[in-house]
């Protein structure tokens, strides 16, 4: 079969090429692997951090390698500095077609016992509270438009429980419930909203004493970024137009959902 047929098919099929995309946290992990994903398949990207230095790093490689990438910093605690965001997606790309948030914190392993109201309010307020700024901030461009496809990455600590960071796995909860709920309000306006629930990936945020054994992952590896990112481009793209509400677990066979 010829090469050129078969990937000018899958462009077609998914229909991401030339679409503006915002990815939050894109300067590490699952989001530079999200943002390398996006941009590979014809995506703009205005790819969102604090980290500069290394949100730079990657936007210059993906530049170099023929993506179209703005780094901007973006502390999603900030609400200006989401407006900023979703302005330069307009200013520069004609609109906000995807929005990925992906940007979070952990909680470093804290039992119920160590955590105050300080320490809850702090990862409630990053984890979910600013995933629900920034989907009000996009709306808007995305109706106008009548179209929109919005990524939440929630975790498996959602879905199975987990032994510590009980304020991490509510955030996250909370991520499934808003997806769930935002998917039966604007679906009426073709905007599409689904959340990944990963299970353990290869980044710095997975904890020391986690392991392929301890997590029971039946294809015998850790994730890696790229399986969150081809994850992320399937639900950004024309190819999952019947999906809406919906949580798709990467986890190589971790849990069954
Ligand atoms: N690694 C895993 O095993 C795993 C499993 C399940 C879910 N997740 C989720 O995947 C996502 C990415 O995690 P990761 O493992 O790549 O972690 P990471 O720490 O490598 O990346 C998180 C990124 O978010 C950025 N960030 C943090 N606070 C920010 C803020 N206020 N504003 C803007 N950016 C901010 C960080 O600078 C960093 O670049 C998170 O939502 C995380 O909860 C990760």
């Amino acid at each position: 079969m010829n090469e050129r047929y078969v990937i000018q098919s899958m462009y077609d099929y998914f229909k991401l090429a030339g679409k503006s995309a915002i990815v939050t946290g894109a300067a590490n992990g699952i989001g530079a692997g999200i943002a390398e994903t996006l941009s590979s398949l014809g995506v703009n990207v205005v790819a969102c951090d604090i980290e500069d230095d290394a949100l730079a790093e990657v936007a210059r490689r993906l530049n170099e390698a023929g993506g179209t990438v703005t780094p901007l910093h973006c502390d999603i605690r900030r609400t200006e500095d989401i407006d900023r965001a979703v302005q330069t997606a307009v200013d520069s790309y004609g609109g906000v077609d995807i929005l990925v948030n992906n940007a979070a914190g952990c909680g470093g392993g804290k039992k119920i016992d160590d955590i105050d109201d300080a320490e809850w309010d702090r990862l409630i307020e990053l984890n979910l509270t600013c995933v629900y700024k920034f989907i009000m901030r996009v709306l808007p461009h995305m109706r106008a438009k009548k179209s929109g496809k919005i990524v939440n990455i929630s975790s498996g600590a959602a879905i199975t429980g987990d032994w510590s960071d009980p304020h991490y796995a509510a955030a996250k909860g909370g991520v499934i419930s808003l997806g769930r709920e935002l998917a039966v309000e604007l679906a009426k306006d073709h905007i599409y909203i689904n959340t990944i629930a990963p299970g353990l990936i290869r980044t710095r945020m997975v904890l020391p004493w986690e392991s392929v054994e301890a997590n029971n992952i039946l294809v015998g590896r850790l994730g890696e970024p790229g399986d969150i990112g081809a994850t992320t481009a399937f639900l950004a793209s024309a190819a999952s137009d019947f999906y809406t509400g919906q949580v798709l677990c990467p986890n190589g066979g971790s849990w069954m959902y």
